[in-house]
């Protein structure tokens, strides 16, 4: 399906050259775009490959055994994402979290992990660093992981029936193995642990309660996302999210469960305790999260960078394109000009897609992957 392929490598490969203000100043630790939303939260892709084919992020018609990944030369080298990562604390970063692709898949990650785990946020305070798996192959790297310095990790999992994980994640990985990954992780204190499940109605709603059940009391925090419209492959339809609001209903069909304060400003999901025999939150049962960009946007104060395998900077998760860091970085540049340039781009930066879904309905054409920016 050649039409279905070439939006894809388009923005790939473009990218806007990023400008280098004339006056350059120090920067001050903080940063705020147009909408007066600061700079806080940093997510580096460190590949574009994957060994699941989930329908909604790879599906497997596009991305088949021809797909052409970048090439190895094109991807930043953990140095450069190490010198990038410093300029980005300097600018308010407080968390960086490593995703994909497969962010296991690339290799000595935790090498990059201990690089970036050494430096400091403006608090003089090692930053949060996590990273959002798939959790293939955490048994074999969880204990490295920790000891490089990472602190802990995001799995998603979107069933615990093996048929239906197996048919979402479309190359047959049974559930087993990642329940293993789950436990190495927190085996390896690699805590509290966060399990992403994305809802599609009509796929895996039957699996939110049986989700919901065996992870209650576990110490590990179930989220459910709504499925979103990200990049332009997955033929993304609005009857097949279940919104946030239907999950919640169900899930207090079945436990007593009370809403939860945000615990940082910008989160991405909303909390939700579930109560004990007093009516109130009881931690040891845990808590759950619900992730709603569809059907109710938190664009209003998103405070996410992104950095694609290649070195793009992404404003947001739906942006068409990203401003070239690499080139920039690759072309000689000082660390107070490549700093400049960052504070420039999130200084004009406006974007608030989840927000204005509605009204740009069939206007949104060239959305970039989201195994090629992360999650
Ligand atoms: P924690 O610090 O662990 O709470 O991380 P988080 O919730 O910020 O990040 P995570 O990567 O776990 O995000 C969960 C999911 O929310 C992602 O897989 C995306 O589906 C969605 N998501 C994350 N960030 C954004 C965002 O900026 N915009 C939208 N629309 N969705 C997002
Ligand atoms: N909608 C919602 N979440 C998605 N993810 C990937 N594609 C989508 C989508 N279309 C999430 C997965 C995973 C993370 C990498 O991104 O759940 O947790
Ligand atoms: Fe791979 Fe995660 Fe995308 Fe699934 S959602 S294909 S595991 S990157
Ligand atoms: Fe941030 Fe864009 Fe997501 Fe809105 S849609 S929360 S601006 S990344």
């Amino acid at each position: 399906m050649p039409e279905r392929v070439i939006p894809l490598v388009d923005i790939r490969s473009s990218g806007r050259p990023l400008a280098v203000p004339e006056q350059l100043r120090a920067p001050t630790g903080v940063l705020t775009d147009r909408r007066r939303r600061p700079l806080r939260d940093l997510r580096i892709s460190v590949t574009d490959r994957c060994n699941f084919r989930c329908s909604y992020c790879m599906p497997k018609e596009v991305f088949g055994p021809d797909h052409p990944y970048l090439p190895h030369a094109s991807l930043l080298s953990f140095e450069e994402i190490t010198r990038l990562a410093r300029l980005f604390l300097a600018h308010g970063v407080r968390k960086i979290r490593l995703t994909g692709g497969e962010p296991l898949l690339r290799k000595n990650i935790e090498v990059l992990v201990a690089q970036l785990a050494r430096l400091r946020t403006v608090d003089g305070l090692p930053p949060d660093i996590t990273l959002t798996t798939n959790g293939s192959l955490l048994v074999r790297k969880a204990r490295q992981l920790r000891e490089a310095g990472l602190q802990r990790v995001t799995v998603s999992l979107d069933g615990l029936d093996d048929t239906v994980f197996r048919r979402m994640n479309d190359v047959d990985f049974p559930v087993a193995d990642v329940l293993a990954g789950i436990a190495a992780a927190q085996a390896a204190g690699l805590g509290p642990i966060k399990v992403n499940m994305v809802v599609k109605r009509g796929t895996n709603e039957q699996e939110i309660l049986p989700m919901a059940r065996h992870f209650r009391g576990s110490g590990v925090v179930l989220r459910f996302i709504e499925y979103m419209d990200v990049g332009v492959t997955n033929g993304w339809r609005m009857d097949e999210v279940l919104p946030s609001a239907e999950v919640v209903r169900l899930l207090q069909s079945a436990w007593p469960m009370v809403p939860l304060e945000a615990s940082a400003a910008g989160e991405t999901a909303q909390r939700w305790g579930y109560a004990g025999a007093d009516g109130r939150f009881d931690p040891r049962l845990g808590e759950i999260g619900v992730i709603s960009s569809v059907t109710q946007a938190f664009c209003s104060d998103c405070n996410r960078a992104r950095l694609s395998t290649e070195g793009k900077l992404f404003l947001c998760l739906f942006a068409s394109e990203g401003h070239d860091l690499r080139a920039l970085l690759r072309s000689g540049a000082s660390d107070a000009e490549l700093s400049g340039a960052l504070a420039k781009v999130w200084g004009e930066r406006e974007d608030r897609y989840s927000e204005l879904r509605g009204s740009l309905q069939g206007r949104s054409t060239a959305r970039v992957e989201m195994s090629y920016i992360g999650g």
